[in-house]
């Protein structure tokens, strides 16, 4: 059987390094699935390049009138979403298109340190702030709330007592790039 298709949205300023490790797991036959289509919202979103010089085919479409139906015209053909850095909730005609097929991964161990506004460098000051002594990725079902669907997968590190935000999200996004390849296996396998 053919590997089964992923579409991987990006956001406006995504800088693309979950996407890159999908498309290179599936490249290398690390997971049964490979990157069919970027989708992100502007040209100017980093991620574009990098999935051009990987030649993965790219499209942008802008949120804005019939964005869902937008969407799942660039989705067409894929079994699964992954959202990379893409911070929207989706159109709920997507959800429904996809019912327990789109993932996002999260910087953090949720249920903690998740929810609107909760991403990038605010999520690991967040951790430190609170004192907590480990921290993470999760990769998680999406549905219609914020950072709240089923968890697939989660690998865990020590918080460092010199730990800053930044040498935070340094460690966990070499772990979100194991735990993404990892955790799309998985759902391929239930
Ligand atoms: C990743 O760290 C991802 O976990 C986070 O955005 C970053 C995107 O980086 N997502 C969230 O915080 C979602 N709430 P990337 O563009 O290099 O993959």
């Amino acid at each position: 059987m053919d590997n089964a298709r992923i579409a991987v949205m990006v956001g406006p300023k995504g800088r693309g390094s979950n996407m890159l490790a999908l498309i290179r797991a599936g490249k290398e036959g690390r997971m049964p699935a490979c990157v069919e289509v970027v989708i992100a919202p502007t040209h100017s979103a980093p991620a574009v390049q990098t999935a051009q010089d990987e030649k993965v085919r790219v499209a942008i479409v802008e949120p804005g009138d019939d964005y869902g139906a937008r969407l799942l015209d660039a989705m067409e053909g894929c079994r699964y979403v992954c959202l990379a850095g893409f911070l929207r909730l989706l159109p709920e005609e997507v959800l429904r298109a996809f019912p327990d097929r789109v993932l996002n991964i999260h910087p953090a161990l949720l249920p903690d340190f998740g929810g609107k506004g909760m991403y990038g460098a605010r999520v690991h000051e967040a951790v430190i702030a609170a004192g907590a002594k480990e921290s993470g990725c999760t990769v998680h079902l999406v549905n219609e709330r914020y950072d709240d669907g089923r968890i697939l997968l989660q690998k865990r590190l020590e918080v460092a007592p010199d730990d800053t935000p930044e040498s935070l999200a340094a460690r966990v996004l070499e772990l979100e790039h194991q735990a993404y390849p990892e955790a799309l296996t998985k759902l391929t396998r239930e």
